[in-house]
């Protein structure tokens, strides 16, 4: 039978998703109930670039569900150090794992790795490109804390650009009912000119700003994210722009009572320390569920009832 793979957010429907979320729930609420669904199961974690809260939640997940884990987290400790083709580690790995969460630097990378894989590939992350769990997350975290996917103005603040949490966040966001983005950046960070065009191919609403405050009072979810270092070609252009929005206390003198405010962490300066006492800092919740939204992820995908 041909596997199912999740490689963009948009290879789910907006139902697969909502029944993802309510998956995500239950388990929350009834844990032991699966604590056996993935006994015998195996999960690979292929990392060729860092990562705390995906690698581990992954294997958080797996483990929650009885199944094990075996993987690397650099591609340093792989044979990648010695020329090996992406495509013949997958190839390797799917008969020694059921299920394979894989991050990778290069764009498209994921897309390689289904056409050599005999089991189910999840991307962890690829490029500046996609991170579709990371949406899944949000999406979880969201519907908990707002009660509602549809009806919601998002600022989304930082680098927009290279963000790819922020891609993948916006084209699910994009298929639920009356939602206005406000993308808040330095000029040089934009959203790419290809995701403005399906905004306004789709008519869903968006203002781009530079300015944190202006909007501020508007929002009912706010998206911090980090300046990525890692996709800059210049260290000075890094310099200039990694400070150019830190949250602080005083910033949110104007936002709602019933803000949240989300990031997919790692944190750098963007979110100021004082910040994480406020009750609508909902960041590391944030990190938490995405355990149980990998454990409905990988039941969905191992099509485990
Ligand atoms: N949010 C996220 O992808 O974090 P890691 O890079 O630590 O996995």
């Amino acid at each position: 039978m041909k596997n199912r793979h999740l490689i963009d957010i948009k290879d789910f429907s907006k139902k697969e998703i909502d029944d993802l979320i309510k998956v995500a729930n239950d388990i929350i609420d009834n844990r032991d109930k699966y604590s056996h669904k993935c006994d015998g199961k195996i999960l690979a974690t292929l990392f060729f670039e860092p990562s705390t809260r995906t690698r581990l939640s992954f294997e958080s997940a797996m483990l929650r569900l009885g199944g094990k884990v075996l993987g690397f987290s650099e591609a340093s400790s792989s044979s990648t150090a010695k020329g090996e083709t992406l495509s013949d580690t997958i190839r390797v790995v799917g008969g020694y794992a059921d299920i394979i969460a894989m991050r990778h630097p290069k764009e498209g990378a994921p897309t390689v790795a289904i056409k050599n894989s005999i089991v189910p590939i999840i991307n962890a992350g690829d490029g500046g490109h996609n991170h579709p769990t990371q949406t899944l997350t949000d999406l979880l975290t969201i519907s908990r804390e707002k009660g509602r996917l549809d009806n919601l103005t998002i600022g989304l603040c930082g680098d927009l650009k290279f963000g790819r949490t922020v891609h993948s966040l916006i084209t699910a966001m994009s298929r639920y009912k009356n939602i206005t983005f406000i993308l808040i950046s330095p000029n040089e960070l934009k959203l790419p000119d290809y995701m403005k065009e399906e905004l306004e191919k789709n008519k869903i609403k968006y203002i781009e700003t530079t300015n944190i405050e202006k909007y501020m009072n508007e929002l009912d979810v706010l998206y911090m994210t980090r300046v990525q270092k890692e996709r800059f070609f210049n260290e000075e252009d890094y310099l200039r722009l990694k400070d150019y929005y830190i949250l602080t206390k005083d910033k949110l003198k104007t936002a709602q009572k019933n803000l949240i405010i989300l990031h997919p962490l790692p944190r750098v300066t963007e979110i100021a320390k004082e910040v994480d006492d406020d009750k609508r800092a909902k960041y590391f919740e944030q990190a938490y569920n995405g355990v149980y939204i990998r454990m409905a992820l990988i039941l969905n995908l191992l099509e485990v009832k």
